[in-house]
């Protein structure tokens, strides 16, 4: 068997796989995210590592019999783990959603030359949440730390250095750096130089399958494993999540409901980033590259409006399901009602940490239902918005793979058929998330498949809705109106 570990924000996934993809057991461990003042979020590195000795713990306590050939690492992206050279944290990790280094990001990219500049150097901007901008923000913060900084690496590379005692990387995470050439896939040292960020802070980058230690005699102690066990590179966890939910072809499209969602596909070839719109990053699958845009309000909208309801209606308490159920008797188009869901400021394909939400065309005819219908689909047109950049690109979609908690209701999952004109699925093993596919990739990196393809075919389709023309129809009066509120509301409410 393979064990795919994922280190998340919230808490620890592990689980085995069976060679041929079977699920033999997953456990979870959850841990908390420090917020020490608005928009700053924090994480103990140690937290990390308490909660993947807990969920691995646990899980090779009820498979004692399994023996593990190979691990695959997944995380959260984009944090700063700062070590100094002993390899002792130097402070709490800064993490992903973190939004203190606003300045930070516009002066690097100034220095960079601009964001046309910055996308000949990564194909990408430097965006709020990359470990570029909390580099510099250390620097001009915490002056005395930033002096012993000595080594920077990502969340599951961390766990990497206590599992196996090896400082390495891979190409799937360094891309969410900002400092990382994505068409050439390797450290942007000209970038590095022009932002006088030194280069001996990052770890060497492999291709994520590449065996890049092995289990050490530490950390078979902490982790309850067997030394010497391979551990590939894995990847970060929004990229490597698409291979464990199958999407590895061109014209495979992975959407994600969680409380942010994302859009992402696969590619043959490095596309050029479309304004810097998309996040354009290295796939997991060598000789392949990822392009995702992400949006903050997705189940996060669903949450909202869950707790408006229970708000209102003390006592009742509204289900998921409930909610759901609501807008199925309303109708599709939610007769005329159209919700804008950017509760949270937006990343894309609007990067605007101010932008705000909305209801339009209320009438007094408008129901419960048909609020519940235009917050469903209000999500729905915001991935399908994504899409329409991605599509600008190139990019085009033959079939949907749903993940993520939004993909188990079918109502949600017809909205999206409808907008995307295809087919859309649910796939074995998604349900699982990042440390699917990280035992995916732990599988390709010792040869139990010999392509990312073959790995990604263990992902059969479980559910599947089909596109109707009659549906897309009662859909597109709204998503007009939909593209059409975001730069009316932002000339007016900014
Ligand atoms: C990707 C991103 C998130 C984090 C969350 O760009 O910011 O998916 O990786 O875990």
């Amino acid at each position: 068997a393979v064990l795919g570990i994922d280190i998340g924000t919230s808490g620890c996934k592990a689980l085995l796989l069976a060679t041929d993809g079977a699920l033999i057991g997953s456990e979870t461990s959850t841990y908390d995210l420090a917020q020490p003042r608005p928009g700053w979020t924090e994480q103990d590195p140690a937290l990390w590592i308490e909660g993947t000795r807990r969920a691995v713990g646990r899980l090779v306590a009820a498979h004692r019999d399994v023996e593990i050939r190979a691990i695959g690492l997944s995380g959260q992206m984009h944090g700063l783990t700062p070590l100094d050279e002993a390899d002792r944290v130097l402070r709490p990790a800064l993490l992903w959603n973190d939004q203190r280094n606003g300045a930070e990001c516009a002066a690097l990219t100034e220095r960079a030359g601009g964001e046309a500049a910055l996308r000949g150097y990564t194909n990408n901007r430097m965006l709020l949440g990359y470990t570029g901008g909390k580099i510099a923000w250390m620097r001009n913060h915490e002056p005395d730390l930033f002096g012993r900084l000595k080594q920077v690496l990502n969340p599951k590379d961390y766990l990497r250095l206590v599992l196996t005692g090896e400082k390495a990387t891979e190409v799937s995470d360094a891309s969410g750096t900002g400092l990382f050439d994505v068409r050439a896939r390797g450290w942007s040292f000209s970038l590095m130089e022009k932002l006088d960020i030194d280069a001996s802070l990052f770890a060497p980058c492999h291709e994520s399958p590449e065996i890049t230690g092995r289990v050490s005699r530490s950390g078979a102690e902490l982790f309850g494993l067997a030394e010497g066990i391979p551990v590939v590179g894995g990847g970060g966890d929004s990229v490597i999540q698409t291979i464990g939910s199958g999407v590895i072809a061109p014209g495979d499209v992975q959407t994600t409901i969680g409380t942010a969602g994302i859009v992402a596909s696969a590619l043959d070839r490095p596309i050029d980033n479309p304004g810097s719109r998309l996040q354009v990053f290295c796939n997991v699958a060598p000789g392949k590259w990822h392009a995702m845009g992400v949006t903050l309000n997705a189940g996060f909208a669903m949450s909202w409006f869950q707790r408006l309801l229970r708000g209102f209606a003390a006592g009742r308490d509204w289900s998921y399901d409930d909610i759901a159920a609501a807008a199925a008797e309303s109708q599709a188009g939610s007769r005329g009602l159209v919700f804008l869901p950017y509760l949270n400021g937006e990343r894309a394909p609007h990067s605007d940490p101010d932008a705000r939400g909305a209801f339009i065309g209320l009438t007094g005819l408008h129901g419960p239902s048909d609020m519940a219908r235009a917050v469903m689909e209000g999500v729905a047109f915001a991935l399908y918005d994504i899409f329409t950049v991605m599509r600008e690109a190139g990019i085009e979609a033959s079939v949907v793979k749903a993940s993520g908690g939004g993909a188990r209701s079918a109502l949600w999952r017809q909205m999206q058929a409808d907008l995307f004109g295809c087919d859309v699925v649910t796939t074995q093993g998604a349900a699982e998330g990042a440390a699917f596919g990280a035992a995916l990739v732990a599988g390709l990196g010792i040869g139990l498949y010999e392509t990312p393809e073959q790995a990604a075919a263990l992902c059969r389709p479980l559910t599947r809705e089909a596109a109707d023309a009659a549906g897309r129809s009662r859909l597109s009066p709204g998503f007009a109106v939909y593209q059409a509120l975001y730069p009316a509301l932002r000339d007016n409410l900014h």
